[in-house]
């Protein structure tokens, strides 16, 4: 039967007769479920031959990087090396409007980031890591070639280098992707049974480009990032407590390039002005706006007029995909 616990030991197998005794592997994780799940089982079949690389490109969530570090190693134990790009990233985005130049860029300054640390552990092991874990999903690779039948063949076209977004052009690295025959749900599972912890594996999915695409506009003007940061908090932690964060397929906040008129104490005031997005969806492919009760939206928009400096006024979006996108950028 298809038993997650087989498949598991069925892919360690896989793994260790592809990987030579003396072979390195390396993994960029996203702090998403994909990667790690990939990552922890390539782990658990080859240990410390296993160099995975976390970028913390300054786009990230409130606490994100403590967050998903402490899961990595305390959790997971995996060896990673963390790395704080956030300058890098955001000098090259400063001044930046255009939302394809701005995923351009940030795809671009990753590959950079990725080639520097394929190239220190070279020069640390005497040898070239020759093999690179994605955590491409089946649905990825059905894309690409439609299955035959309903039997899962191993036998595809990959869908060059989905997860990374582009790969060092002369490091020539071979592709090792353990959970291409699995959809979300059994990676999932997979995890479950690796230990990956629960409230880790539920997490909404968080798009490559991060904050980038959620703060319209310039990341860098008017500390956008950071008070987005707060704003995005707030309504997570609310969802979370109203125990809704389970029936929500992505919750988040995005900060408009717009200033709005407002009163708070007897000041005029002349601030930020944020929108919430909340919506359902089987796989992202089409979402439907989720509808809060009104006490929901109105306790979340005073908490964040009350406590984040520089917000003034908050908005809802009641827009479904199609005609929207779920990401606003
Ligand atoms: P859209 O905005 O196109 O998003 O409706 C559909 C799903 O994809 C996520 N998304 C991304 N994920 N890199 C990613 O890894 C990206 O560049 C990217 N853009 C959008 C989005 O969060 C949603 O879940």
């Amino acid at each position: 039967g298809w038993k997650m616990e087989n498949v598991m030991e069925e892919e360690i197998k896989v793994i260790n007769s592809t990987v030579a005794p003396e072979d390195h592997v390396i993994c960029a994780l996203s702090g998403g479920v994909d990667s790690t799940v990939a990552a922890t089982l390539v782990y658990k079949a080859i240990g410390d031959r296993l160099h995975c690389i976390f970028v913390d490109n300054g786009l990230l969530r409130y606490k994100e990087r403590e967050r998903v570090m402490e899961t990595f190693e305390r959790d997971l134990h995996l060896p990673v090396t963390c790395v704080d790009a956030t300058e890098q990233f955001l000098s090259k985005l400063k001044g930046v409007v255009d939302p394809e130049v701005k995923r351009k860029i940030i795809g671009k300054e990753f590959i950079c980031i990725f080639d520097a640390f394929a190239h220190e552990l070279e020069q640390k092991l005497g040898r070239k890591p020759v093999y690179l874990v994605q955590g491409t999903l089946y649905p990825d690779v059905i894309e690409s070639c439609p299955p035959p039948g309903s039997g899962r063949t191993h036998s595809h076209t990959i869908k060059s280098h989905h997860n990374v977004g582009g790969l060092p052009k002369d490091m020539k690295l071979k592709l090792i992707e353990p959970l291409k025959l699995l959809f979300k749900d059994e990676v999932r599972q997979l995890g479950k049974i690796l230990n990956v912890p629960q409230g880790f594996l539920k997490r909404h999915p968080f798009p490559g480009p991060g904050l980038a695409v959620r703060v319209l506009g310039d990341v860098t003007t008017d500390n956008a990032l950071e008070i987005l940061r707060q704003v995005d908090e707030i309504f997570i932690q609310s969802i979370k407590d109203a125990r809704l964060y389970d029936e929500i397929w992505q919750a988040f906040a995005v900060f408009l390039p717009i200033r709005s008129v407002g009163v708070q104490g007897d000041q005029r005031t002349h601030s930020h002005v944020v929108s919430l997005r909340a919506v359902t969806s089987q796989d992202g492919m089409t979402a439907e706006w989720y509808n809060f009760k009104h006490e929901f939206l109105d306790d979340v928009s005073r908490k964040i007029c009350n406590s984040v400096r520089g917000v003034n006024r908050v908005t809802y979006d009641i827009t479904s995909k199609p005609p929207s996108t779920i990401e606003w950028e």
